[in-house]
């Protein structure tokens, strides 16, 4: 049963990934070079839709807050800023290396395998006096026999120099569950070793350790660095936020599962500046979850924390994910980052699991006071009302674009079963995005384009839409045809230009109106050329 359910869940990824590529909206980035892991380029409609998602945030965060600024910081930044973050010394994952093949996987990745594990001290040369101490071990895969297993040792010691190697000191066991071997091929892998996951470059000409600077793993540390400034010119007092929007780079070790683990991605983080809960209690008792539903002068971390929560949840149902696709997850003590309080991770039911899209983590006041340390500098903030002076505690909800966009691919993709009106059964493929996040809003079709009539008035509706929304105009094939190209591009509306809104069929009161039909219901309803501008409008932000 769950095998099924598994190859279904992954024919269905397989459908999304190659109706991203066919309709546009991803692509492996450098196809024609045979891609490289880990990259994604947007095309037309993918970059609509992560324009879109990146500016619902962007007008939820900040222009609709009067408590929240915008930052737009660079993606290298002075390399004392990792040492004081932590990037440095501990943002690595445990790698472990295959003695064959030399591929590299995650240690804590590593499926746990049994059965008979040969192991030998060394080999000598047959055809010089070379030899070879180095000790090496290979698991015995299903279905192979020992000369499989010599034959990988063989090959181990021939790539340490040996032309003909004779193995030495042969001797068996038998292991249950181990994680020391590479499924792939049966050979041991090195002991786990840090590796950090930061890109590194050089800033100038010289490549020199002088000279190392990294691509930024997360947006977050350029709002730390920048908190003094923007407080100075803001003039905002706490408790307040800034918020930033741009690339993040992580050498991740396995990116898989489309982009929801890419090496090049984009972040959208808040850090909202609070007051220390002793700070806070002189306004009143810390209420210990939210007391209110608006901001009150005495929130502590916890309530501030449970408020971010729920405006972010308002902000997922806005754009059509509700608590049906969406899940919630506390970490467990152990599993906190070292700065965090408390995080809680928003998920999504992918078809490949339920996985994090962001996460809203109570960071204390860990970053600023570790840049106060190592730049000398004070971060420190004097806060007038509560006549206090104090390192700011700070909220976190930090999501990533392209998770958030991929989420919002995949549950907008349907397939439906439709019959036409000449009772033929067809499957739809149609993608139901919200229309907020649509790539495009509307698809302008003239019923036939050889009637320069039609032709001329549906560009007149395209002309008097365009400013007010992203619309395309098809008049090429047959108009079902057209429907559906624009059901698969997730286009919510389309609007039909026909012999009746010129006025040339019998009934005169149809002049001047529209076909509009609706993608999900595919019903289709007649509307005044004079209305339908503010309909859709309506229809799109409701
Ligand atoms: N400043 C905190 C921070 O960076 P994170 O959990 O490492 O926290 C935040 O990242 C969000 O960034 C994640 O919830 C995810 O949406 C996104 N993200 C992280 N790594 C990613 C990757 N390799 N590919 C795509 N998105 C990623």
């Amino acid at each position: 049963m769950a095998d099924s359910k598994d190859q279904k869940q992954q024919d269905t990824m397989e459908k999304i990934v190659s109706l991203c590529k066919r309709r546009g909206f991803i692509f492996q980035s450098s196809e024609i070079y045979g891609g490289i892991n880990g990259f994604w380029d947007y095309g037309p409609l993918g970059s609509e839709l992560k324009r879109n998602v990146k500016d619902l945030w962007w007008r939820s965060m900040t222009q609709e807050r009067e408590d929240v600024a915008g930052l737009d910081a660079t993606i290298i930044l002075h390399p004392k800023v990792w040492e004081a973050s932590g990037h440095t010394s501990t943002f690595s994952d445990p790698m472990v290396d295959c003695l064959l093949s030399k591929k590299r996987f995650r240690a804590d990745q590593i499926n746990p395998l049994s059965g008979t594990a040969w192991f030998w001290t060394g080999a000598t040369d047959a055809e010089s006096d070379k030899v070879c101490n180095d000790k090496f071990s290979m698991l015995q895969l299903p279905g192979k026999d020992a000369n499989w297993v010599r034959k990988g040792a063989t090959q181990f010691y021939k790539a340490r120099g040996l032309q003909a190697p004779v193995l030495q000191g042969e001797t068996t066991e038998q292991v249950t569950n181990t994680t020391r071997y590479n499924e792939e091929n049966g050979s041991l892998l090195t002991e786990p070793r840090a590796f950090n996951l930061m890109f590194k470059t050089y800033v100038g000409p010289v490549e020199s350790n002088d000279n190392v600077a990294y691509l930024r793993p997360e947006t977050a540390q350029a709002i730390f660095t920048e908190f003094k400034n923007i407080c100075e010119v803001s003039r905002k007092a706490i408790p307040f936020g800034i918020c930033q929007i741009g690339k993040a780079f992580r050498n991740e070790i396995n990116p898989r599962n489309f982009t929801f683990r890419s090496r090049e991605f984009e972040q959208m983080e808040l850090e909202f500046f609070i007051r220390p809960d002793e700070v806070a209690a002189q306004f009143g008792e810390v209420p210990d979850g939210e007391a209110e539903s608006e901001p009150q002068p005495n929130w502590g971390w916890k309530a501030w924390h449970l408020y971010w929560l729920r405006k972010r949840l308002e902000w997922y149902a806005s754009i059509g994910l509700t608590s049906e696709n969406l899940e919630l997850y506390w970490q467990k003590p152990e599993e906190l980052a070292h700065y965090a309080r408390a995080t809680v991770d928003i998920l999504f039911k992918f078809p490949f699991g339920t996985q994090e899209l962001e996460g809203i983590a109570a960071r204390g006041n860990f970053d600023l006071s570790q840049h106060q340390k190592f730049s000398g500098k004070s971060m420190e903030y004097f806060d007038e009302s509560a006549k206090a002076k104090y390192i700011p505690h700070v909220i976190e909800p930090s999501a990533g674009v392209d998770r958030m966009v991929l989420a919002l691919i995949c549950h907008a993709y349907h397939e439906e079963e439709v019959t036409d009106e000449k009772g033929k059964t067809e499957t739809r493929i149609v993608m139901k995005f919200h229309p907020r996040v649509a790539p495009i809003k509307v698809g302008v079709f003239p019923l036939l384009k050889n009637k320069p009539a039609l032709v001329a008035k549906a560009r007149e509706v395209l002309a008097m839409l365009r400013p007010y929304m992203t619309v395309f105009y098809d008049e090429a094939g047959a108009i079902g045809r057209r429907y559906r190209r624009q059901d698969e591009a997730g286009t919510p509306f389309g609007v039909t230009i026909d012999f009746d809104t010129l006025g040339e069929n019998e009934d005169p009161s149809l002049k001047d109106t529209v076909t509009l039909r609706e993608r999900d219901s595919m019903k289709q309803v007649r509307v005044k050329i004079d209305d339908l501008l503010h309909l859709l409008l309506k229809k799109i932000n409701s």
